[in-house]
């Protein structure tokens, strides 16, 4: 990287200043100031020319983006440890690294997933709705909000990556016995695990049907999509919360509606959805045994800054030659 001809680095949305100014030193930085994502459109003019592409789940990264940004694109750095917008196969044929921010927002993620078990089973966002809407009338009453411990209960983890295994030490510490499944479980491994003894190993059948509390944390793929359909809600407990902090497809919604409906569980905590941003007229907005958040899960201030700092790193790693020192996708 010569001082004169900086590299040109397209931002594709804000960051925190902790990755702009990293990039800001080595780079020429074109970034979106919007909010907004950038259109597709939009996209594919302003890539055109540009040494890296900083960008984020809510950008799709094909072919036709890789053609228009041309052959001076060395990288692609997502802000994200999900990588399913980027056509990472079109990406290693062109030679094009890619640059991701592995697990750093693991124990972020791991906390909104115990936040959701406990504002759907001890009902705490209906409790703040209550209030505000005046409705406590009549001070400490025996049977107002009544909800479900986590304390004794079992809660089903599908996916036992690093944010799985996080939730699961935060479950034990809440006095929870844990279940998970995992796809390729090596139990020779697993006696190497710390968690080894502390959590069962069981198949989704079983976990389906004897957890209080499923947390979806595994990653989506072809075998993960639509994992969760009408089939396997139809086998839950009536009283049983399904919690997704992962990806929105792993659930099939519109089971998941309908089951809801048909009360076959007791409610929902969703991080994630099939579509983002969630449209006004989807059934969920309007259900009170849910609760939504607008994909969130890595969003704490610490995580955030340390996200936009790998995101920019990798990029600069790899514009110097230095990408032993990025964390690339394989
Ligand atoms: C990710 O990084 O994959 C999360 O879903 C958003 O932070």
């Amino acid at each position: 990287m010569s001082k004169k001809n900086k590299p040109i680095v397209l931002v594709t949305r804000p960051i925190p200043e902790t990755g702009l100014k990293l990039l800001q030193t080595h780079c020429d930085v074109i970034m979106n100031q919007r909010m907004a994502p950038l259109r597709y459109s939009e996209l594919l003019n302003k890539v055109k020319g540009v040494d890296a592409i900083l960008c984020f789940l809510t950008d799709k990264i094909d072919k036709q983006i890789m053609d228009a940004a041309g052959s001076s694109l060395k990288v692609i750095s997502t802000f994200s440890t999900g990588y399913e917008h980027l056509d990472v196969s079109e990406a290693r044929r062109r030679g094009i690294k890619i640059g991701y921010t592995g697990d750093i927002l693991t124990e972020t993620t791991a906390d909104i997933a115990i936040g959701l078990m406990l504002c759907t089973g001890r009902r705490l966002v209906e409790g703040d709705k209550y209030l505000r809407k005046g409705k406590w009338k009549y001070g400490w009453n025996p049977d107002l909000m009544i909800g479900r411990d986590l304390h004794h209960k079992t809660l089903g983890v599908i996916g036992l990556g690093k944010i799985g295994s996080a939730i699961c030490r935060r479950a034990i510490g809440f006095g929870m016995k844990v279940l998970f499944t995992k796809r390729n479980f090596d139990p020779n491994d697993f006696k190497k695990n710390i968690l080894f003894d502390k959590i069962e190993y069981c198949n989704l059948q079983r976990l389906v049907s004897d957890s209080d509390y499923i947390v979806i944390s595994c990653t989506l793929n072809k075998d993960s999509y639509h994992l969760i359909d009408y089939d396997k809600i139809r086998k839950m407990k009536r009283d049983t919360y399904l919690i997704n902090i992962s990806r929105g497809k792993i659930i099939k919604e519109r089971d998941l509606i309908r089951g809801l409906k048909e009360k076959l569980i007791a409610g929902a905590g969703l991080d994630v959805y099939e579509d983002e941003p969630i449209r006004s007229n989807n059934p969920l907005i309007r259900m009170q045994n849910v609760v939504l958040l607008p994909h969130i899960g890595s969003a704490s201030i610490d995580t955030r800054n340390k996200m936009s700092e790998i995101a920019a790193s990798n990029i600069i790693y790899v514009l110097k030659g230095r990408q032993d020192e990025a964390i690339l996708i394989k």
